[in-house]
């Protein structure tokens, strides 16, 4: 009997790669950018399942080039490039890779929260220009974090897990939601306290995002939710950049009507609106929420398995919800 065929649209690590051969016909893209939407049609006609990006979209006209086709692994926990719908309408299996990548992009969101509000790729910037004349009283100053508020929007795993670290920064927590309410304690059983958005918008030092792409989230944070921030809050997302409304935030940073903000991920990536760029108030970092050599492997090799498993006769391991 044949073997079932897999089409991966960029390069895995070799142990992923290796895996996959053991069980299934093996055909990558192993050109150095995302795979041309053609190429994609055309190469996944015929196979059974699919390993992709959130770079790539998938979508019916994508899904009907392989009637064949049993599963779309996504390497990453936001799905929103993939129609699930339309996925579902014609029996294809979509899993994701949830809880390998919380703690790295926990980390980082701390790191941008860091960054953006103690100043420090914008001082960086100062002193490769050779503009640093030596430590002085009242140079530079940020904002201390001790005693603020940490505001997260999107209390999933991520968000809780950012929540977790919140304590050794000793700021206090408050979160809101959007859509279903998710368990409201962290991973080692914090409890956190749960507001009204528009309180959270009021109340919060900084404002982190932790929440999918959906039609409620997209522009969540648009003119009216930034200017509800106080003038001296910080705005960071390391979710998806559609949930802001980059022109809007740009506007605000640059009036001053915040105080700064950190972002992994924009509206049109890999394109930064142009008004962000030349501004010293945002940290901008190109989408390294799961970039470290241990999580990017772990979730590569998460969707392997989700694809052996399947092609194999076996429930996915991480279907996304329904
Ligand atoms: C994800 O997994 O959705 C992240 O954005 C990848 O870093």
């Amino acid at each position: 009997m044949a073997r079932p065929a897999v089409l991966i649209t960029r390069r895995l690590p070799a142990s992923v790669i290796a895996r996959l051969e053991a069980a299934c016909e093996v055909d990558l893209h192993d050109g150095a950018g995302a795979m041309p939407a053609g190429d994609l049609t055309a190469r996944l006609a015929g196979k059974q399942a699919l390993i992709c990006l959130l770079t790539d979209r998938i979508d019916g006209a994508v899904l009907d080039a392989a009637p064949g086709l049993r599963i779309v692994a996504n390497i990453a926990v936001g799905y929103d490039n993939v129609d699930c719908a339309a996925a579902r309408a014609r029996g294809v299996i979509v899993t994701n890779t949830p809880d390998v990548l919380t703690d790295a992009t926990a980390d980082l969101t701390w790191g941008l929260i860091l960054n953006v509000t103690r100043r420090i790729a914008e001082g960086e910037r100062l002193l490769r220009r050779g503009e640093w004349k030596g430590w002085a009283l009242d140079f530079m100053l940020g904002t201390a974090l001790g005693g603020k508020t940490l505001g997260i929007v999107g209390m999933g795993r991520i968000g809780r897990a950012v929540a977790a670290r919140a304590g050794a920064f000793g700021m206090q927590v408050v979160y809101a939601t959007v859509g279903p309410d998710p368990v409201a304690t962290g991973p080692n059983g914090e409890t956190f306290t749960r507001v009204g958005f528009d309180e959270l918008l009021a109340t919060s030092d900084v404002i982190t995002l932790h929440v999918p792409l959906t039609p409620e989230t997209t522009r969540l944070f648009d003119r009216r939710a930034i200017l509800r921030m106080k003038r001296q809050a910080y705005l960071v997302n390391t979710s998806r950049g559609p949930v802001i409304d980059e022109e809007a935030l740009a506007w605000a940073l640059r009036e001053r009507l915040l105080a700064g903000a950190a972002l992994d991920v924009y509206e049109r990536e890999p394109v930064v609106h142009p008004d962000l760029l030349g501004l010293e108030n945002v940290v901008l970092a190109p989408h390294l929420g799961s970039a470290a050599i241990e999580t990017r492997t772990a979730m590569a090799d998460l969707a392997a398995r989700n694809v052996i498993a399947v092609l194999g006769g076996a429930p996915p391991l991480t279907p996304v919800p329904a």
